[in-house]
């Protein structure tokens, strides 16, 4: 037997999900990451549940979810909602985007408090402070960016700034050379950000659905792209809402090229590719 078809046969089985196990799982993913997870999902979330309720020793998905409900301050939750998170992302994505930020950078000049709200695992971040450097003078003191996003695990390698040489693909080779080092021995074919660019980046765990959002403060721009798509209508509007009270007037909120908030919301006009100002 091969050793592949051997750890197949001898892997143990995962409990398996049961008839209501993933509507009960989407309803508690909606409930508290506003996430909503389609019927096409069905399987991998199955899967994903089962592996959970074994990690826990937990004989049934079932009893795994019984104990989310009923715990509603367990530390399984973090890992729940990890598992169900979209982490997809890219240096430069929607490369329009940082233009009209630089821009708009430049003109408001300092100081300037960006907030890059799913960061996923950085790179957005990153993208946002290599701009911002590039951009506007003496870029050292008077810029805050803060990184947040909801997947611990995520902030985690956002925070750590280290990617392979493909992930790195898209950053122009003058801001590779100037804002990432080369890795070597085990770390060959990585690189890492640079500290003056990692310096710029607080980084931190916020649920965009919770109360706790960064405290009294406000920011220039807010970056919220491909992540409102995952939630309803009624998500979005109240997290728009919420948007507009942090947002400093004339200040930009960068949405994702498939989210169109033009009839949710009249505190944001669309400027234009997916790019409003704060009303
Ligand atoms: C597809 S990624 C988008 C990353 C990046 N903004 C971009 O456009 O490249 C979506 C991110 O949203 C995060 N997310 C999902 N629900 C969230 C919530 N309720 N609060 C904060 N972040 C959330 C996910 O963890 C994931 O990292």
């Amino acid at each position: 037997m091969s050793s592949l078809a051997s750890s197949i046969f001898s892997a143990p089985e995962l409990p398996e999900a049961g008839g209501q196990d993933f509507q009960r799982a989407a309803e508690l993913l909606r409930g508290r990451a506003g996430i909503v997870l389609g019927e096409h999902k069905r399987e991998m979330a199955e899967r994903a549940l089962g592996m959970r309720a074994k990690s826990l020793g937990l004989p049934t998905v079932k009893e795994y979810l019984d104990h989310l409900e009923q715990n509603p301050l367990s530390t399984h939750w973090q890992a729940f909602i990890n598992a169900f998170t979209i982490n997809h992302t890219a240096f430069f994505r929607e490369q329009h985007h940082f233009s009209i930020f630089a821009d708009f950078a430049k003109k408001r000049g300092k100081p300037l408090s960006v907030w890059c709200c799913a960061s996923s695992t950085g790179e957005e971040a990153y993208s946002i402070a290599m701009t911002l450097r590039e951009s506007c003078p003496a870029p050292g003191s008077g810029i805050h960016i803060l990184a947040t996003d909801i997947d611990t695990q995520a902030i985690e390698r956002a925070r750590e700034g280290v990617y392979s040489l493909e992930r790195v693909d898209p950053v122009p080779l003058e801001l590779l050379r100037k804002y990432f080092q080369r890795g070597a021995g085990p770390r060959a074919g990585m690189v890492r950000v640079k500290p003056v660019l990692r310096n710029m980046i607080e980084f931190g765990v916020v649920n965009l659905l919770s109360a706790d959002w960064p405290s009294g403060q406000k920011f220039d721009a807010i970056f919220c792209r491909n992540t409102m798509i995952y939630f309803d209508k009624d998500t979005q509007s109240r997290i728009l809402a919420r948007f507009a009270t942090i947002l400093k007037p004339g200040g930009l909120l960068f949405a994702g090229h498939s989210e169109n908030f033009t009839y949710l919301t009249k505190a944001f006009r669309l400027q234009g590719q997916t790019v409003y100002v704060a009303t």
